[in-house]
């Protein structure tokens, strides 16, 4: 019944705009979903879509958690096939932008890799933490990355073996502390990335109290200043790819379940 009065809504909305395109007025587009439903209430999927889109576009910054009305929608896109399709899509262009170039083959070309949701996936981990909806838990989180069981993220795997056999190398660069130096290689290895020019972690000493987008461009930096030249960098967070020495052209990985400045 619902569905029916729905229906009738959007077909008369749609004979409206019809109507009123004849007196030249074109910006009267139909909602393709409304926001509520034909009893008034709210449609939180539409909300939470905004939101996750809000967040890839980088125009949410900063936030903590997600809405507490978004772990549904948040878990489904995580579990369900849209992550893994969105995620081919970028690691697709990524390969052809890869291909398309013409690079001298010195050996000098490097490609950074974010490794947390870029690489590895923690989604076993958040699955458990409300997909985001839980605060950042520093000795949890880390207790799982001691595990070394983060499975790979496969559309990435791949992206990693194509840009290899066009002879570039890989640089991981990731926010982890060196402390966690071994287990992280030895997950990588697991998940499927047998070998790499840079595994880097972050030096707590030296970049603490500093923001991801600072610590990374100037690892970043090292890179170019010891001769590479880094053609690409893929990451899921804002901070993987904003800053200096960013890459000749960087690529967004999705990640609605959390932000790293
Ligand atoms: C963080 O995780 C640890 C280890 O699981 C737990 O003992 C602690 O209570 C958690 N802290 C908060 C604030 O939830
Ligand atoms: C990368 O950017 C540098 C600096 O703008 C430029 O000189 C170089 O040709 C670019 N390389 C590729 C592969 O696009």
């Amino acid at each position: 019944m619902r569905m029916k009065i729905l229906l009738f809504l959007v077909a008369t909305i749609l004979a409206t705009c019809h109507g009123s395109s004849d007196h030249g007025v074109s910006f009267n587009v139909f909602p393709l979903r409304m926001k509520t439903g034909s009893g008034g209430h709210y449609i939180p999927d539409v909300s939470c879509a905004s939101w996750t889109l809000g967040v890839e576009a980088h125009n949410i910054i900063n936030w903590k958690t997600i809405p507490e009305e978004c772990e549904g929608y948040v878990g489904n896109y995580m579990i369900g096939q849209q992550y893994r399709s969105d995620s081919k899509t970028v690691c697709k262009q990524a390969y052809f932008y890869a291909r398309s170039l013409n690079l001298p083959r010195d050996g000098k070309n490097i490609w950074v890799f974010d490794i947390d949701e870029t690489s590895l996936s923690n989604l076993p981990y958040y699955a458990e933490h409300g997909f985001g909806l839980e605060l950042y838990n520093d000795t949890a989180f880390n207790l799982w990355v001691d595990r070394a069981a983060a499975p790979v993220l496969p559309e990435s795997l791949k992206l990693y073996n194509k840009l290899l056999s066009l002879g570039i190398k890989i640089a991981f660069l990731t926010g982890r502390p060196l402390s966690q130096k071994d287990n992280t290689a030895k997950n990588l290895k697991l998940a499927g990335f047998y070998t790499w020019e840079k595994l880097i972690l972050k030096e707590p000493s030296t970049y603490s109290g500093k923001t991801a987008v600072t610590y990374k461009s100037a690892e970043r930096k090292k890179l170019e200043e010891e001769g590479y030249r880094i053609i690409g960098n893929i990451g899921d967070q804002w901070s993987d790819i904003l800053g200096t020495t960013t890459g000749n052209r960087t690529f967004k990985l999705p990640d609605p379940m959390y932000y790293i400045s």
